[in-house]
């Protein structure tokens, strides 16, 4: 195709060409014509300048297809989906794009309801992606860039009574790709809906909503300027308010304002002769003041999540019904705030955080992450070619999204560079929308923003910030400007694989400091598609699985959402560390102190539920009458007289909600606290002892048994290489030590220090074993060995001993690292195989759900039981998974109830798998590990933290494992 043939707008540096001016979206009794449903589609490899008329209400699509609108094409068979977190997948050349160019037409024929009314007529595209041309019965409408963005044409003078056609060509690629590098799928098409709206000539253009309140008087004021219709009248009946002038400002009395945590709205009609429109109007105030972000003169604890749009079958197509779920589960999590990473969501899903209450940064459609590969030269940001292309940007954000009272904070877009026409786009926005602060974490020196916002900074970082004691910024006023601002972390805890670590910390910094306002966990959900084996196996593809040349791997699945929106363990513990009340018995003292951490609504509505459970079993459990507590206040709360302890005892108090919400049913658990009772000392961290392994006695000492095996209790050993055979007949692998782990994501921090990457250097994946010695000492059967890598020196002297009460098989290892190592260890325990009948899991210890030690915050002590099925999380790219922790004890059963309990003194830790670390390292999906004749279990002293180096900072020191020595005692006996 010769280069003449490419359309210009292609390459053009300007947005758009006949639409309409940006505006909200409202619901009005106009009538609309939605035109979603099956539209003809084929796809093009380049893009044409001509059609071969296809637009034409004539033209025969009969060989095209038919594909879904909304949608994007490469979820439906047309090309592949195409992952990169930086890079952009064409060269950096701009504003020039490849000639292959996938182009999806799109037709659709539509009857025009009889009852249309003549007169003007608007068509909307909620999204398209990334560059698209329409045409409206043969006549071209003109193109639009912004894929996140609504643009308007009007149509009303080319409508048809009767079959009218629409015709949409649609560019994978185009200048304003260069402004949509977000890390994120490439994916075409025209994926949120597509409306006819009418639009009466005497009616109501757009709608700004000015509903602010008053902390110091409790009343509110409301303008509602109504474009196109200065006339307009506005009621809020419940206000008292009837037939108010639009565009002018009115003191509404005494309203209850709108936050995340109460969020009240109104119903509201404004009224032009020829229209009537509705809209929920939510009374708040937001502003910085004070070196604070407040609503309503408080300030804000920002318990936020990044949330993509994602489904795994639909892209970004997501529909109605997914958007709720997304808010029910961030409520249930308690999230209070999420920021619409990177661009503005679909409206509905605004709509749903108005009446379901979530504070919400809106964030503009614009990232250019990719010129940071070549030093940010030739960035747009920096480029007054592109300044009309910015400015349309925000402007389309601004403008739509004006009138959620969730929305909170305007930010510019993400990882942009810097330059002027950010400034301009940050000037803009303080002029038309005054009511709120501007938000972008890519102006470090906060020069043209409100908020300071960082992403991934490491808690000492934070914590200097929060003391106003962060680095100096160059210029001495632009200094003096940021040490003024509050302080978000736009982005922090990266929820890849397993973890991530360092939330609780983060959190406590976010208390301490009052000028840490919260932040942002990355992020909401991983954007893995779902594919599906021939027979029917279902499993979630990420970068690379398409065939890519350019990719990122995993790094497109780093949510507290698995794909199919199953909440991972990383969401459990962010919902605990951000638990709204806080609760801490006492039972010594015979108390319970109780926190309420939210920034406005009290304690009322909510239930307090003790529960006392001795071994795990219920002693009894009642409701505590607790009073209700401000917000931010405390109460001490006398506990009833509880049960007697019997065995390990705890006390847990559940917080639940009383009543139904609209966002949870009544009983559902916000917050939690536990305590151990009746023990000295006794906490968490000193948990009841299990029966100490006794050396060998009471009929209980080893013996041989002349055929080459030692039998100590139930345990049968190899007398030569003293190898554990049996336990009560039940045929085992012996317990070996292990060091190594199947790296997690955060092992290996593809952008940051991989600690995985060390212990492959060290050989930590290739520990091989020489036996020293075996033999009696002192009644307790010894086996010495040295467990070392192959090619290197250092190594750990190992020592079993073995040992009996008659009943059970005890055993301790002791361990001692020999020379220098150069890392700390993934884990320390040791592995042994069981028969793979034991399928069957039930502990005493920490549980229900996965834990590491700086992930734990949601795994309380319990009784517990599952399979070893249900042990293991199905993370994206198979890591180390599914650890239990602080386990007391531990039975792995078969269908007919034998199998193997395991006794820890006091605790250990678990995995079980039905494959071995090996296959779970080497395996890329979950659904390529095969089980095995085995359960591969391993009994842990303890393992090395998660972290969240996979983007953010690794490992926190205390939860580092080093070599050095360690020991682990355990009990086995067989039961059944
Ligand atoms: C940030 C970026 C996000 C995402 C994250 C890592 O730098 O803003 O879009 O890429 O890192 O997952």
């Amino acid at each position: 195709m010769p280069a003449n043939r490419k359309p210009a707008y292609l390459e053009d540096f300007a947005p758009s060409r006949g639409t309409r001016a940006p505006r909200a979206r409202f619901s009005s009794d106009a009538p609309s014509l939605d035109l979603n449903g099956t539209w003809r589609f084929r796809l093009l490899p380049r893009a044409e300048a001509g059609t071969d008329g296809f637009e034409a209400p004539g033209f025969d699509d009969s060989a095209w297809c038919d594909l879904p609108v909304p949608a994007h094409w490469q979820m439906h068979g047309h090309g592949s989906p195409a992952y990169t977190n930086i890079s952009y997948p064409f060269p950096i050349d701009p504003p020039h794009v490849p000639d292959a160019n996938p182009t999806g037409d799109h037709r659709r024929d539509f009857d025009l309801p009889k009852e249309w009314p003549r007169g003007p007529a608007v068509l909307r595209f909620d999204g398209v992606d990334s560059c698209f041309r329409a045409w409206f019965n043969g006549t071209e409408l003109g193109f639009s860039t912004g894929s996140r963005l609504a643009a308007e044409f009007d149509v009303g003078h080319l409508l048809r009574p009767g079959r009218n056609t629409l015709a949409v060509r649609v560019h994978q690629w185009s200048a304003a790709s260069y402004l949509e590098d977000q890390d994120m799928w490439w994916l075409s098409g025209i994926f949120r809906d597509v409306t006819l709206l009418a639009r009466p000539s005497d009616g109501i253009d757009g709608l700004a909503v000015h509903a602010a309140y008053d902390h110091a008087t409790g009343t509110g004021t409301l303008r509602v300027d109504a474009q196109g219709a200065p006339d307009a009248l506005v009621s809020v009946p419940e206000l008292g308010l009837v037939d108010a002038a639009a565009g002018v400002e009115h003191e509404v009395g005494a309203v209850e304002p709108w936050s995340a945590e109460v969020p009240r709205l109104y119903d509201a009609e404004v009224r032009a002769p020829g229209e009537r429109v509705r809209a929920r109007i939510g009374f708040r105030t937001v502003e910085v003041s004070g070196g604070l972000l407040r609503v309503n003169g408080r300030p804000l604890l920002l318990r936020g999540v990044n949330r993509h749009e994602w489904h795994p079958d639909h892209g970004r197509a997501v529909p109605r019904e997914t958007m709720r779920e997304d808010v029910l589960l961030m409520k249930r999590h308690n999230v209070n705030a999420v920021r619409t990473s990177h661009y503005p969501p679909h409206p509905d899903f605004l709509d749903l955080c108005d009446e379901l209450g979530l504070w919400v940064v809106d964030e503009c459609d614009l990232e250019t992450h990719g010129f940071e590969e070549v030093g940010w030269r030739r960035n747009p940001s920096d480029d007054p070619r592109w300044r009309d292309a910015y400015l349309d940007r925000i402007r389309r954000t601004v403008e739509r999204d004006r009138n959620h009272p969730s929305v909170i904070l305007w930010s510019l877009g993400n990882e942009a560079g810097t330059g002027e026409n950010l400034e301009a786009m940050a000037e803009w926005t303080r002029e038309h929308d005054p009511s709120r602060p501007v938000h972008y974490e890519g102006d470090r020196d906060s020069a043209y923003v409100d908020v300071y916002s960082r992403m991934y900074a490491p808690h000492d970082e934070v914590d200097a910030i929060g003391g106003r004691e962060e680095e100096e910024a160059a210029d001495p006023a632009v200094d003096a400007h940021r040490r003024g601002l509050p302080f978000i972390l736009c982005e922090y805890g990266h929820a890849m694989g397993t973890g991530p670590g360092g939330l609780e910390e983060y959190q406590r910094l976010f208390e301490r400091h009052d000028r840490c306002q919260g932040g942002f966990v990355w992020e909401w959900i991983d954007h893995g598609i779902r594919r599906r084996e021939p027979d029917g196996t279902e499993w979630f593809a990420y970068g690379g699985d398409f065939g890519e040349v350019l990719h990122d791997g995993n790094f497109v699945a780093d949510g507290l959402l698995l794909p199919d929106r199953v909440p991972s363990p990383g969401l459990t513990a962010y919902a605990k560390t951000v638990e709204p009340v806080r609760v801490a018995p006492h039972p010594g003292a015979g108390t319970v102190s109780v926190t309420n951490t939210w920034d406005f609504r009290d304690t009322s509505g909510l239930a307090f539920v003790w529960r006392v459970e001795g071994e795990g079993s219920l002693l009894g459990e009642g409701v505590l009458d607790v009073p209700v507590i401000a917000p931010g206040a405390t109460a001490d709360v006398p506990l009833p007289a509880l049960p007697e302890p019997s065995g390990e005892t705890w006390l847990t108090v559940s917080v639940r909600l009383a009543d139904d919400r609209p966002w949870a049913p009544a009983g559902h658990e916000l917050a939690w606290g536990q305590a151990r009772v009746g023990a000295l000392g006794a906490g968490p961290a000193a948990p009841a002892p299990a029966p100490a392994p006794a050396a060998a006695g009471g009929g209980g000492a080893p013996y041989a048994a002349g055929d080459g095996t030692v039998r100590i209790g139930p345990g049968l050993l190899d007398a030569e290489t003293g190898a554990l055979l049996s336990v009560g007949g039940l045929s085992v692998d012996t317990p070996t030590v292990d060091l190594w782990r199947a790296p997690t994501d955060n092992d290996v921090a593809p952008h940051g220090i991989s600690v995985a990457a060390w212990w492959r250097g060290a050989g930590l994946d290739r520990l091989t074993s020489r036996l020293v010695s075996t033999g009696r000492e002192d009644g307790v059967f010894v086996v010495r060995s040295r467990l070392a890598p192959a090619a290197r020196e250092i190594g750990m002297r190992v020592v079993h001993r073995w040992s009996t009460d008659g009943e059970r098989l005890f055993l301790t290892v002791e361990a001692e690292a020999e020379g220098e190592w150069p890392c700390p260890l993934p884990r320390f325990g040791v592995h042994m195989a069981v028969p793979s009948s034991l399928g069957g899991v039930e502990w005493f210890g920490r549980g229900p759900g996965e834990a590491y030690r700086d992930v734990s915050q949601a795994a309380r002590v319990g009784r517990f039981s599952t399979t070893v099925d249900g042990l293991q999380t199905p993370y994206l790219r198979p890591q180390e998974n599914g650890n239990r922790m602080d386990a007391r004890w531990l039975v792995l059963r078969a269908g007919d109830g034998g199998g193997l309990r395991v006794e820890g003194d006091p605790v250990f830790d678990f995995t079980a798998r039905r494959w071995d670390t090996a296959a779970l390292d080497a395996a890329d999906h979950p659904h390529e590990l095969v089980p095995g004749d085995r359960i591969h279990l391993h009994l842990d002293q303890a393992h090395h933290g998660v972290g969240t180096a996979s983007c953010g900072p690794g490992t926190l020191p205390g939860h580092r494992l080093e070599a050095g020595r360690h020991r682990i005692r355990l009990g086995f006996a067989p039961v059944g």
